[in-house]
């Protein structure tokens, strides 16, 4: 990996899924803006993300979301009603973008637009990875140490679309040491509040839910332990991984046996369900940190957000003697902050190659 150059300024863009996301970050680590326009009402209706509606809404939205995003960063005293003043573009030395993995309809947007404004304004284009964006979500806040104080570390992605623990030695190595072999964290959570009732995106509404529980059973759901055997794991451990596709069908079960009564039952049930995720995760985080010497746990991803994982995290981390790196709030979800930040602290594929390159929506980290 290259090393960044400290003020290289960068516009990201990020449509991977169902955000249309742009953000200028200087030097790797300095937000000067970042616009994200969310989905979610469009994909409430039908309890998940339509990949058709999700290309064609980011179609119409990341033109907007790039102006602002520089009108944003660069227009005089940051007024958002400024007129676009083409001259902002030259304080841009090049243009990043996520080009895997996720929906293949969704990526070819931004990765189109990205490749058109970079051979337009004659900027380099660094395509990003997104899980390897995630990791890097964790240095955009002010409080966060400088990346070079952090390595090695031990990361955890948990979103929507992926759960997986990655191993950075130094900036740039990554490498693959445990994972989900079928649903993501997310997604379990997204499942079990459609079939609790408490709507989409699920993983707040059991948050919240959880939060309200009085009791609940511990032993209700089970742990997430994949089966030994299983040939989704290929190389990895199964101690390593998670498996969250049984906990969506014990719940769908324990609903048909006993539907629950009121909102405190369902209180309760969400509180449950939720614990055996979060032990899931901590457990797994702690043995990672436990094989291997790090100075960090870095999370990233929208499940990072989920109050009680955070929680555990905490334990887990100051357990093992290592620091917790959590992003803030607004960069936990998908963003173009860590897309911008990432190119500007030197990662992705660079030069010509990244005009060559094709949307991968299946793209790996760390094999
Ligand atoms: O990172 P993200 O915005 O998009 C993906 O790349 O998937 O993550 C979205 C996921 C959704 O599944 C959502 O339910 C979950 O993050 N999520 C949460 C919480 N907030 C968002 N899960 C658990 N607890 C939360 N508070
Ligand atoms: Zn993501």
């Amino acid at each position: 990996m290259k090393l960044r150059r400290v003020d290289m300024v960068v516009l990201g863009i990020e449509t991977s899924c169902d955000e249309s996301a742009a953000a200028v970050v200087r030097g790797g680590t300095e937000v000067l803006s970042s616009v994200v326009f969310s989905q979610v009402a469009l994909h409430q209706p039908y309890g998940g993300v339509v990949p058709e509606i999700a290309s064609r809404s980011h179609v119409e939205k990341i033109s907007g979301v790039i102006r602002d995003a520089m009108t944003g960063a660069f227009a005089p005293s940051g007024a958002t009603d400024a007129a676009f003043d083409p001259a902002w573009w030259d304080g841009v030395d090049a243009v990043a973008v996520t080009y895997g993995p996720g929906l293949a309809s969704s990526l070819i947007v931004g990765l189109s637009a990205a490749k058109g404004l970079a051979l337009r304004l004659k900027k380099p284009l660094i395509g990003i990875n997104h899980i390897e964006a995630h990791i890097h979500s964790v240095f955009l806040s002010p409080g966060a140490p400088p990346p070079s104080e952090a390595f090695p570390l031990m990361a955890l992605v948990v979103s929507g679309g992926h759960t997986c623990w990655i191993e950075m030695p130094r900036p740039g190595v990554y490498r693959l040491t445990g994972q989900t072999l079928d649903d993501a964290a997310g997604e379990a959570f997204d499942k079990a509040a459609k079939l609790l009732g408490l709507g989409y995106p699920g993983g707040p509404a059991i948050d919240r839910a959880a939060a309200a529980a009085k009791s609940f059973d511990v032993a209700a759901f089970p742990k997430g332990a994949p089966r030994r055997g299983n040939p989704a794991l290929g190389a990895l451990r199964a101690e390593m991984c998670v498996s969250f596709s049984g906990l969506k069908t014990a719940l769908m079960y324990r609903l048909r046996e006993a539907p629950p009564e009121n909102e405190e039952h369902i209180a309760g049930i969400a509180a449950a369900y939720q614990e055996a995720i979060v032990a899931a995760l901590a457990e797994r985080s702690e043995r990672a940190l436990r094989d291997g010497c790090y100075r960090a746990l870095a999370v990233g991803g929208g499940v990072s957000l989920n109050r009680r994982l955070r929680e555990r995290l905490r334990q887990v981390a100051d357990e093992a003697g290592v620091r917790l790196l959590l992003a803030e709030p607004r960069f936990c979800g998908d963003n173009a902050a860590m897309i911008a930040g990432l190119a500007g602290f030197g990662g992705g594929v660079r030069g010509s190659a990244a005009l060559g390159l094709d949307v991968a929506p299946a793209l790996e980290t760390g094999w």
